[in-house]
C-alpha cells in the first residue's frame, strides 16, 4: 500500500466513531504511549514535570473531540477544569488546550461557549491560558467567531492558525486586529483542494509567510512544527528582524523529535510540549500515523509485543 493511502486510510479511522469508542475501552494500544502521556491525570502531570525538569513548559489536552451530547460536553469541561486544578495545585508549568468541538460544538454554538466560559474563568483565577485549537475546515469559521467573541471578554485565550488553508492569511490580517497570541501549525487534517494546499511545498511554503507576517505585526507566536528546516528559517528570521524570544515559542507534540525540543531548549528557546492525555486517544494516535505513515512498523512492532 502506498504511503499516501496509508495516510488516508488513518484519517478516515480518525472519524471512525466506532473504533474510537472500541478504543476507549481497552486503553492505549498499538504503542500510542509514545504520543500519549496516559489515561489520568497523574501520568499527565508526571509527564510534564519531566519536561520542566528538562527545561521545557507544556500544555496539556484532555483528549477529546466531535461529542454529541450534551452529557458528554459537560463531562469533557469538567475535565479541563479538573486538570486546570492539578496544575494549580501541582505547580508544574504548563497551560492548556482544548478541541472545542470536545465542549458542544456540534450541539450547538450557545452550550460550547458556556463551557468554554466556565474554563476561561477558572484559568483566569490561576492566572493561567487556554488555547483552543483548530479542527477540521467545517470548524474553522465558527472556532475564530467564537475565539474573537471571547477574546473581547478575555485575555487569557488563544487559538490555532493551519498553514494549509487558502484562507489562512486573511485570517492572520484580521486576527491582528486581536492583537491575538497564536500557534501557527501546517495543519493536520483531510482537507479537498478546495481549500487547502494539496502540495506539501506550497503548505510549507505558505506556513512560513503565515508566522513572518504574525511575528512582524509584533504578535505572539507559537511556532508548532518539528521541521527542522522550519525551525532554523525560524531562527534566523526572529534574529534578523531583532524580535525578541520573549515574543515566540517553539511547540512541538509529546514523542516526536525529543531531540529537537531538548536542543532548543538548551540553547535558551522556550520550548512548549503539547501532553495529550485522557481514555479518548484513537483519533489523536491515527492524526499522527497519517502525518507519518512510516510510523506504521513502529505501531506493527506495539501491536505483536505482549
Ligand atoms: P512535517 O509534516 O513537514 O514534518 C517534519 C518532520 O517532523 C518529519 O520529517 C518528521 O521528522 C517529524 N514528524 C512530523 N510528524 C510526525 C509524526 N506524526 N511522527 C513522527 N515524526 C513526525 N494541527 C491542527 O490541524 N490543529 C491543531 O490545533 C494542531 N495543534 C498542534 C500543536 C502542536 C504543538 C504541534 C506540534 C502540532 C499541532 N498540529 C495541529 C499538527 C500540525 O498541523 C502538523 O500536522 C504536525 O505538526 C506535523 O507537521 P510538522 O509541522 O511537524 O512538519
Amino acid at each position: 500500500m502506498g504511503l499516501a493511502i496509508l495516510s488516508n486510510t488513518f484519517q478516515s479511522l480518525a472519524k471512525n466513531k466506532a473504533a474510537n469508542k472500541m478504543a476507549k475501552k481497552y486503553g492505549l494500544k498499538f504503542g500510542a504511549k509514545r504520543f500519549v502521556a496516559g489515561d489520568r491525570i497523574q501520568n499527565a502531570v508526571d509527564c510534564v514535570r519531566e519536561l520542566n525538569n528538562k527545561g521545557m513548559v507544556a500544555m496539556l489536552n484532555y483528549l477529546g473531540e466531535f461529542v454529541s451530547t450534551e452529557e458528554a460536553a459537560n463531562e469533557a469541561t469538567e475535565n479541563c477544569i479538573k486538570t486546570l486544578e492539578a496544575i494549580n495545585e501541582t505547580g508544574i508549568e504548563c497551560n492548556l488546550s482544548v478541541k472545542i468541538t470536545s465542549l458542544g460544538l456540534d450541539i450547538n454554538k450557545e452550550i460550547c461557549i458556556r463551557n468554554l466560559r466556565r474554563i476561561l474563568d477558572r484559568a483566569k483565577e490561576f492566572g493561567n491560558f487556554v488555547r483552543i485549537e483548530m479542527e477540521d475546515y467545517s470548524h474553522c469559521q465558527l472556532t475564530l467567531d467564537i475565539y474573537k467573541e471571547l477574546k473581547n471578554e478575555y485575555n487569557n485565550i488563544g487559538t490555532v492558525i493551519q498553514g494549509y488553508l487558502y484562507r489562512s492569511e486573511k485570517d492572520i490580517e484580521e486576527l491582528n486586529n486581536y492583537q491575538a497570541n497564536l500557534r501557527l501549525v501546517k495543519g493536520a487534517y483531510l482537507e479537498s483542494a478546495d481549500v487547502a494546499f494539496p502540495k506539501k511545498a506550497d503548505v510549507d511554503e505558505n506556513y512560513e509567510k503565515l508566522i513572518k507576517r504574525h511575528l512582524l505585526n509584533g504578535n505572539y507566536a507559537g511556532i508548532a512544527t518539528h521541521d527542522d528546516v522550519m525551525v532554523e528559517k525560524m531562527i534566523r528570521f526572529t534574529q534578523e528582524n531583532h524580535i525578541s524570544r520573549e515574543n515566540f515559542e517553539f511547540q512541538m507534540l509529546y514523542g516526536i523529535r525529543s531531540d529537537l525540543q531538548e536542543k532548543l531548549a538548551n540553547a535558551g528557546y522556550k520550548v512548549r510540549v503539547y501532553v495529550p492525555y485522557g481514555v479518548d486517544w484513537f483519533g489523536y494516535f491515527m492524526r499522527r500515523l497519517a502525518e507519518r505513515p512510516e510510523n506504521v512498523a513502529f505501531v506493527l512492532k506495539n501491536t505483536f509485543k505482549k
